[in-house]
C-alpha cells in the first residue's frame, strides 16, 4: 500500500510568542516539523506533503534542507484542519493510496503506533489515533460504539455527557487519499469556532456507509507543543529517550541527565561519555572512544579508541582518526587529525591536517585567518610541534620535522628539519637584582610622599 504523509504546519503558534514559526522551533537540534516528518517516514511513504502558512518561506527552506523531495503546499488562510488538508488535494490528485495526516507540532509518534494504524486500515475506511487522557481538557472526544468510531466532537461543541468521555482525539488519521478529499468536500463550518473541522469526516464517513475505528496510543506520543514550556518538556522527553536508547545499545553514560544529544547523534558500543557533554548535530563517535567531561562536539567524527577532553571543543569538520588524543582547552575545526596524533593542551587547530603520531605542544595555534580569507596548515607524520608555535597559514611542516618552542612558522618546514623562529635570548649579568632594588626604592619614596 502506498502512503502519502500530509503534515499540517500552517498555524501561527501564538502561544510561542515568537517570530519563528512554531514548527521550526528545534528539539535536539532539529525543527519539530522534521521530527514529525521522520516519525511518518518510518512507514516508508511515497510522498510527503507539508501544508505551510505562517512563515511558509522559512518552513519550506527547513523542509528542503532536510529532504528536497518534500512537497510544500500553501494554506494562505487558516480556516481549520479540514481546510488545511484540502490544500494537499492538487499535489496528490494523481496519488493512489493512503493519506496519513500528521502535525508539524506533534513530534513524538512512534513507528509501532503508525504501523498499528496501517494495520487497522484493513478493517476500517477511516482510522483515527486516540489516547486516554489523564486530563482530557479541551481535546476533541472520540464517540465510539464497540469497535466503531461513530464521530468526533470538538470540546467547544460537546455536551456535558460527551465531555465526560476520556478517549481523546490526537488529530492523526489515515484514510484512502481520494476518499479523504471527497469526505472533506462535505465538511462545513457551522460550529462553535466557525472552522472547517477535519474531525467531521468521521460522521460523514459513517453517513456514507463507510467505517471508522480508533487506535489508541500512549498520551506522551501525541504530546503537542504550544508554548516554550511545552517545548522544554518535549526537549526533556526527547533527551530522556535518547539517553536511554544509547545506554541500551551499550554506551556508558556516567551521568545521563547531564549529557545532551542531538536528533542525529550516533555513538558506538562501549564508548564512554563522561558528565556534562553536549552533542550538537552531526556527530558520530565510534566504539570504544571516550568523551571526557565538559566537552562540546558538533559536526565531527571521533574514531575508535580516541579520547576527547575534558573541556574540548570539536567544531564542524573535525575528523579524529583512531587513538587520537585531544586534551583540555583544545579547539579543532575543519581538520583531520590522523591516527595516534596528540593535541593535549590549550591549542587551536583549524583548516588543517595533522599526520599520524604527531605531537602538538601546548599553546599551538594555526593562524588560519588573515581577516579576509582562511588558509590551510599541513603537518606531516611523526612531527613534534614545540609549545606555543604559531603556524601562519598557508604553511606546511614535513614528516618528522620539529618546531622549537615559541616559533612563528611563516615558511614551509622541509621533512626532517628543525625550525627555530624566535628572538635570540641574551642575559644581562646582575641586571635583575639592580632593577629590583631601583623599583623598591621608587615605591618607598612614593609611600613617604603620602
Ligand atoms: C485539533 C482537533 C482536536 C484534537 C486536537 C489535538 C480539529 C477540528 N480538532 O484541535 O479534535 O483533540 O487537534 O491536538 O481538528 N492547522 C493548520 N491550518 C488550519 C488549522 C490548523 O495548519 O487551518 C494546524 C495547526 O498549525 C496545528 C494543527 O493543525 O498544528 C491543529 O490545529 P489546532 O487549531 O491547534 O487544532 P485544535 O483546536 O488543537
Ligand atoms: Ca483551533
Amino acid at each position: 500500500m502506498s502512503i502519502a504523509l500530509i503534515l499540517l504546519a500552517a498555524g501561527k503558534g501564538t502561544r510561542m510568542e515568537s517570530d519563528l514559526p512554531k514548527v521550526l522551533h528545534p528539539i535536539a537540534g532539529a525543527p519539530m516539523l522534521i521530527h514529525a516528518v521522520r516519525a511518518g517516514q518510518t512507514l516508508g511513504p511515497e510522498r510527503v506533503v507539508v501544508v505551510a502558512g505562517h512563515g511558509a518561506e522559512a518552513v519550506t527552506a527547513a523542509a528542503h534542507d532536510y529532504d528536497d523531495e518534500i512537497e510544500v503546499v500553501l494554506q494562505t488562510e487558516q480556516l481549520g484542519t479540514a481546510h488545511a488538508v484540502a490544500q494537499a488535494r492538487v499535489a496528490l490528485a494523481d496519488f493512489d493510496g493512503d493519506a496519513l495526516v500528521l502535525y508539524g507540532d506533534t513530534p513524538f509518534l512512534t513507528q509501532d503506533t503508525l504501523e498499528e494504524m496501517a494495520i487497522a486500515r484493513a478493517r476500517a475506511d477511516v482510522v483515527v489515533l486516540g489516547f486516554d487522557a489523564a486530563d482530557p481538557g479541551r481535546y476533541g472526544r472520540l464517540v465510539t460504539s464497540g469497535d466503531q468510531l461513530e464521530r468526533i466532537v470538538e470540546y467547544k461543541d460537546a455536551t456535558d455527557e460527551e465531555r465526560a468521555i476520556t478517549l481523546c482525539n490526537s488529530g492523526v488519521l489515515a484514510a484512502d487519499a481520494q476518499t479523504l478529499f471527497s469526505l472533506i468536500d462535505a465538511v462545513g463550518n457551522d460550529n462553535a469556532s466557525g472552522e472547517y473541522y477535519l474531525t467531521d469526516i468521521v460522521a460523514l464517513a459513517q453517513a456514507r456507509g463507510l467505517t471508522a475505528t480508533a487506535v489508541r496510543c500512549d498520551e506522551a506520543e501525541t504530546l503537542g507543543v504550544n508554548s516554550r514550556a511545552e517545548l522544554a518538556r518535549a526537549e526533556a522527553l526527547f533527551q530522556q529517550n535518547a539517553r536511554a536508547a544509547l545506554m541500551a545499545e551499550g554506551v556508558t553514560l556516567h551521568a545521563p541527565d547531564t549529557v545532551y544529544l542531538s536528533w542525529d547523534t550516533i555513538v558506538g558500543r562501549d564508548a564512554e561519555i563522561e558528565p556534562n557533554v553536549v552533542f550538537a548535530p552531526g556527530v558520530t563517535v565510534e566504539s570504544g572512544a571516550r568523551i571526557r567531561a565538559f566537552s562540546h562536539l558538533e559536526g565531527c567524527h571521533v574514531s575508535r579508541g580516541a579520547t576527547v577532553g575534558p573541556f574540548a571543543r570539536l567544531r564542524p569538520g573535525a575528523e579524529l582518526a583512531e587513538d587520537v588524543h585531544i586534551g583540555n582547552f583544545v579547539e579543532i575545526k575543519n581538520a583531520l587529525i590522523d591516527e595516534g596524533a596528540k593535541v593535549n593542551h590549550l591549542t587551536y587547530i583549524g583548516d588543517a591536517e595533522v599526520g599520524s603520531r604527531t605531537n602538538i605542544g601546548a599553546g599551538t595555534i594555526t593562524c588560519n585567518y588573515d581577516g579576509v580569507m582562511k588558509h590551510r596548515t599541513t603537518i606531516g607524520a611523526d612531527v613534534f610541534i614545540g609549545s606555543n608555535t604559531m603556524l601562519v597559514a598557508p604553511v606546511s611542516v614535513g614528516d618528522a620535522a620539529m618546531t622549537a618552542t615559541g616559533t612563528i612558522v611563516t615558511q614551509d618546514v622541509p621533512e626532517g628539519d628543525l625550525a627555530i623562529g624566535r628572538v635570540q635570548q641574551s642575559n644581562k649579568p646582575g641586571r635583575a637584582r639592580k632593577l629590583m632594588q631601583f623599583l623598591r626604592a621608587k615605591k618607598a619614596k612614593q609611600q613617604e610622599g603620602r
